[in-house]
Order: structure tokens, then C-alpha cells, then sequence
């Protein structure tokens, strides 16, 4: 088995749920608590040990790239006013990975934009990250999905169990326990009809792939919403290999729509070393007043 050294970062879509905000900028700069939304997840995949990195743009990210770019201008200025923390902190961004862009040229799903890839991450494994999900925990999870891969040697899926009245929102598994947290998967659908999920076990945006993914990309018709869907390549998949779910360790959160991106930035700050103590305090002082009347 060839060494997991590559990330895709997925961060193509128009962000539609997050207008007008991102009317002029992507999603993925939005600031979660001190830093781009983007930057969470490129520092993920660092921590677990991946530093090539393989970003899937559109038009309009721009930004993305001047994010990860040195900025030599700014970094004059800060000098200039004795600001040699700050123009440490710029360098750090710049110096995090090795990244490479690649555009997807029409949005026809997060299959395609993964198979826009195939060309950079050639013939061996890596690591799928969305960064509509983010996930705290202590060990990065994609640093546990990577020991799953290893330890099992088949494509490694991210699950957590996901209520009822949520799974026509995710892709969802039928699976068979293996361990404690991994089960193998027999079948995935995208997105099912309320009444109609195999089970409770949603896909969360976190994958490691074998490269025999693109062969099944290729060959995967529009499914969900029309679109190219990862999971419906991944059900092809399953004709010639094994592939595990694995739930891992941490708390995700659900930075995709405007409430949940909320629920992020209030909960990261609380555990921001610097911010969390003084937010603590303002919350505590705020009058949250009673639900009748506030709820939409
Ligand atoms: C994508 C995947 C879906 C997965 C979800 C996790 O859907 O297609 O299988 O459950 O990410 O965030 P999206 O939310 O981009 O529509």
C-alpha cells in the first residue's frame, strides 16, 4: 500500500445557505472565532501528518489562495510598526502546507470535484476533508481515520449517529460491527427519504479514499439533487473492495448552514485559551430572555 500522504479540501460550492454573506467572498473565509473557516481544516490535516494539499476551487475563491500566499506588503508594514508577533503569525499561515489548486469548472457535486483531483493525486490514498464540517478533538480525526486505514487497509468513512429527523440531510450507511466504533459497510444511499435510511449512521465530511475511487467516479451517474454524488461512487466501490465507517472521537460541528456555523464560533470561542474566559463572562451577563416568541 502506497504512503497517505495527500488532503482534498473541497471548497467549490457557491455557498448558497450563507447568502448575502457570501455574495463577494467564499464561504470558507468566513472567520470561526480568530481564523478562515478554511484554515481549521488545512491545520487538521497538517496535524495528521498530510502537508500536500489539494484545494478544489471555482471562481470567486480567490481569497483562498491570497489566504495561504505570503503577504509581503503586510509583512512590511507590521515590521515597520514593530510588529514582529503578528508578521510571525502571517508567515505561519503561508508556511503551514505545500498547496495546489485545482478548479472545478461547473458545480455538479462534491463526486466531481473530488474527481478533478485525479490527475494531482495520482495512484495512491488520501484524505477527503470538508470543511462544512469541523471537528474538535484531541487527536485530529483525520489522524484516527488515517490509523483505521492503516490498521484495516480499505477506504475509511467518517459516521456519527445522526436523529431521526436528520437523515435525509446526510449520506447514510448499512453496516456490520467489526469493533468498537468501526463497522464494515454493505451499502450507502445519499441523502434518503425520511423512512427510508438503512440506519442511523450519517456520513460526516471526513474521508480516506483508495485511488480506485476515481475509476468509480467516473462511472457514477447523477444521483441526489442531480448532482455527482461521492457517496453513490463509493456504492460502486464496494463491488471490488472493503470499506470501513468509522465513528470517531471528538465533537463535530455543522459549519454548513448559519445556525450551526453559530454554534461553531460560540462553542470554539468558549475554548479559545485567549478569548474563552472574558466570552464566558460576557455570556453569563447576557439576558437570554424566554423562548415564547423567539423561536422562528
Ligand atoms: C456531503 C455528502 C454527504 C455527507 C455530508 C457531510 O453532503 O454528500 O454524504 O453526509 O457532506 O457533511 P452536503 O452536506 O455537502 O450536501
Amino acid at each position: 500500500m502506497k504512503p497517505l500522504r495527500k488532503a482534498v479540501v473541497t471548497a467549490a460550492g457557491w455557498g448558497t445557505r450563507f447568502l448575502p454573506a457570501t455574495k463577494a467572498q467564499p464561504k470558507e473565509m468566513l472567520p470561526l472565532v480568530d481564523k478562515p473557516l478554511i484554515q481549521h481544516i488545512v491545520e487538521e490535516a497538517v496535524a495528521s501528518g498530510l502537508r500536500d494539499i489539494i484545494v478544489v476551487t471555482a471562481l470567486g475563491k480567490r481569497a483562498i489562495e491570497d489566504h495561504f500566499d505570503r503577504s509581503f506588503e503586510l509583512e512590511y508594514l507590521l515590521q515597520e510598526k514593530g510588529k514582529a508577533e503578528m508578521v510571525q503569525a502571517l508567515r505561519a499561515i503561508s508556511d503551514l502546507a505545500n498547496l495546489v489548486y485545482v478548479r472545478q469548472k461547473a458545480q455538479l457535486g462534491l463526486g466531481h470535484a473530488v474527481l478533478t483531483t485525479r490527475d494531482i493525486v495520482g495512484d495512491e490514498p488520501f484524505a477527503v476533508l470538508l470543511p462544512d464540517d469541523v471537528i474538535q478533538a484531541e487527536v485530529p480525526a483525520t489522524r484516527q481515520m488515517m490509523d483505521v486505514f492503516r490498521k484495516l487497509g480499505g477506504s475509511v468513512i467518517a459516521v456519527e449517529p445522526v436523529p431521526e429527523d436528520q437523515v435525509s440531510s446526510y449520506g447514510i450507511v448499512q453496516t456490520r460491527e467489526v469493533g468498537h466504533h468501526i463497522w464494515e459497510v454493505l451499502g450507502l444511499v445519499e441523502k434518503p427519504a425520511p423512512g427510508k435510511a438503512p440506519s442511523n449512521l450519517g456520513i460526516v465530511g471526513r474521508y480516506i479514499l483508495t485511488p480506485e475511487v476515481f475509476e468509480a467516479l467516473e462511472h457514477t451517474p447523477p444521483g441526489s439533487g442531480g448532482e455527482i454524488q461521492l457517496t453513490d461512487a463509493l456504492q460502486l466501490l464496494l463491488r471490488g473492495q472493503r470499506i470501513f465507517a468509522y465513528q470517531f472521537e471528538g465533537t463535530r460541528y455543522d459549519a454548513g448552514t448559519p445556525l450551526g456555523f453559530l454554534k461553531a464560533s460560540v462553542e470554539l470561542a468558549l475554548q479559545h485559551p485567549e478569548l474563552g474566559p472574558q466570552f464566558r463572562q460576557f455570556l453569563r451577563r447576557l439576558d437570554l430572555g424566554g423562548d415564547k416568541g423567539h423561536n422562528p
